[in-house]
């Protein structure tokens, strides 16, 4: 057997965990659960699924929110768990990067990086299962992208099994190498349906030597993205720029025990962080005094203290999930018009419904996160009626129905709200070239050859006017 008896998993208790997402919204069937533990099992296996015409569903840590980790219900794939990949080698500490397996966990990178003095710029708050390779897969975002980019910026190379068990590497991590297609970049963001990543060749940052954090309390979300936009302005090293809003700061608070820093609560908060080669408290306390319109302000300097602060956001999905599964939105609108989006979702989402409509968000990425809770009842028809309502209003306002969590399951019908008929065609090309026979990750992110929208006569997108 390729990978030994013990780590296959065929017995239907132990598969369970990886049969149902981390929202428990998506609960799929797998024959069976197989945990490679090297490149040449993960070969072994997927050659023998070629060979049998056996679906594979990669998974690293199924923190996943697009349902795309799981597979579906009829039980004919195999759920490939990559988290005994869990080489770590040596950092290179010239170049700034490290190589390590793709089921090595976010805070396992991050330990690893520590002593050498550097880290992943990307973190979130499922860095204790997140996978690097799960990461890389979903080109995942968090909660730094406004200063060091998505996933995808830090991947160097990777090296990743084929769907006919060929093994494509790129780890030499050169900065330069403008040699042909970037094919790291292009299965950064495949959500499992190109192949499976099992290596990741990570750039490194350097630990700030001093990071502040401070919690901002606004009047409403407008202000919030106009005092935001002045910050950048004043402010040198901003790590981060997150917001959340008093009924989130409510239910958090409700859920968890913790305190928030104001003894009264405010309509909107923005969190935002500072990295500097020396203390920038002051800097920070200098650009937030001349902010107009701030009700109230914490700052926190000490890992303690900013923790706290953090805690008030990073707690929001698990509090969200205690009382849910909400249904969630994650989505991308342009700044400008982001206070106004906000408002038309919650009101479109809670209207007449008896539902209730959470949201935050990376702001400095114009990233919301709508999370709707009530919908447990409901028939996938009537959720179906509802996502297309929320990301025709998205597409209306010229955003992404995808900022970071990736299509996955949930959104594969309405790819077309963001991408162009030929941008779809395209990428059915690679996906038929990499993997003819469609055996990786069926039924994710690519929409059904009966969804793909078809182009009519005289729209023809290649042709100039
Ligand atoms: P999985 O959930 O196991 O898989 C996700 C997708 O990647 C699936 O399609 C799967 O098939 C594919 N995949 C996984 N591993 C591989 C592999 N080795 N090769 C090929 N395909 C693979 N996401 C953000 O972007 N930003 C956030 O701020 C954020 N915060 C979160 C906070 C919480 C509390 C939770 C629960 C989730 C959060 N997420 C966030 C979502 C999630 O953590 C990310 O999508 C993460 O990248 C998924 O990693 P994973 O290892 O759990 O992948
Ligand atoms: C976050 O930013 O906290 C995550 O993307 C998770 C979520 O959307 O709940
Ligand atoms: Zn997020």
């Amino acid at each position: 057997m390729v990978v030994g008896e013990e780590h296959v998993l065929t017995d239907a208790d132990l598969r369970a965990g990886f049969e149902t997402d981390w929202t428990g919204q998506y609960r799929g069937r797998a024959r069976l659960v197989v945990r490679p533990a090297s490149t040449a099992e993960v070969v072994g296996v997927v050659r023998a699924c070629q060979g049998a015409g056996v679906p594979v569903v990669p998974q690293g840590g199924n923190t996943g929110l697009a349902g795309g980790s799981v597979p579906d219900g009829t039980g004919t794939a195999i759920v490939l768990s990559t988290t005994r990949l869990d080489a770590l080698d040596p950092v290179d500490t010239a170049a700034r990067q490290v190589t390590v397996g793709a089921g090595v966990t976010l805070a396992a990178a991050q330990a690893h990086a520590g002593p050498a003095g550097l880290r992943v710029a990307v973190d979130l708050a499922a860095r204790g299962s997140a996978t690097v390779g799960g990461m890389a897969a979903t080109n995942a975002g968090g909660m730094h992208v406004l200063r060091h980019g998505t996933m995808r910026r830090q991947v160097a190379g990777l090296e990743a099994v084929l769907a006919d068990g060929s093994v494509l590497a790129h780890l030499g991590g050169l900065d330069k190498d403008n040699t042909g297609y970037d094919l790291s970049g292009l299965l950064c963001g495949s959500e499992g349906t190109l192949a499976v990543l099992t290596r990741v060749r990570l750039r490194l940052i350097p630990v700030p030597a001093h990071l502040v954090t401070a919690l901002l309390a606004w009047p409403d979300l407008g202000t919030m993205v106009e005092g935001l936009n002045d910050l950048r302005t004043r402010v040198d090293g901003l790590e981060a720029a997150e917001y959340i809003v008093r009924r989130g700061v409510d239910l958090v608070t409700s859920t968890f025990g913790v305190t928030p820093p104001f003894a009264a609560g405010h309509p909107a908060y923005l969190i935002v962080e500072v990295a500097g080669g020396t203390d920038p408290t002051d800097a920070l306390a200098d650009a937030i005094a001349a902010l107009p319109d701030v009700l109230d302000v914490a700052v926190a300097t000490g890992s303690g203290q900013r923790q706290a602060l953090w805690q008030l956001r990073e707690l929001h999905t698990e509090a969200l999930a205690r009382h849910g599964p909400p249904r969630k939105y994650d989505v991308t609108v342009p700044l400008a018009t982001l206070a106004a989006f906000v408002a038309e979702a919650v009101a479109l989402v809670e209207d007449d419904r008896g539902l209730t409509c959470h949201h935050f968000g990376h702001l400095g990425d114009g990233n919301v996160h709508l999370n709707v809770l009530g919908v447990d009842a409901w028939s996938p028809e009537r959720l179906a009626r509802l996502d297309d309502a929320v990301f025709t209003l998205v597409a209306s306002h010229g955003g992404s129905i995808s900022a970071e969590h990736g299509i996955g399951r949930l959104k594969r019908r309405w790819l077309h709200l963001s991408r162009s008929p030929v941008e779809i065609a395209a990428m059915m090309a690679v996906k038929r070239a990499l993997d003819p026979l469609g055996l990786l990750s069926p039924g994710v992110l690519l929409p059904a050859p009966d969804q793909v929208p078809m182009w009519s006569a005289g729209t023809d997108p290649i042709l100039p006017d």
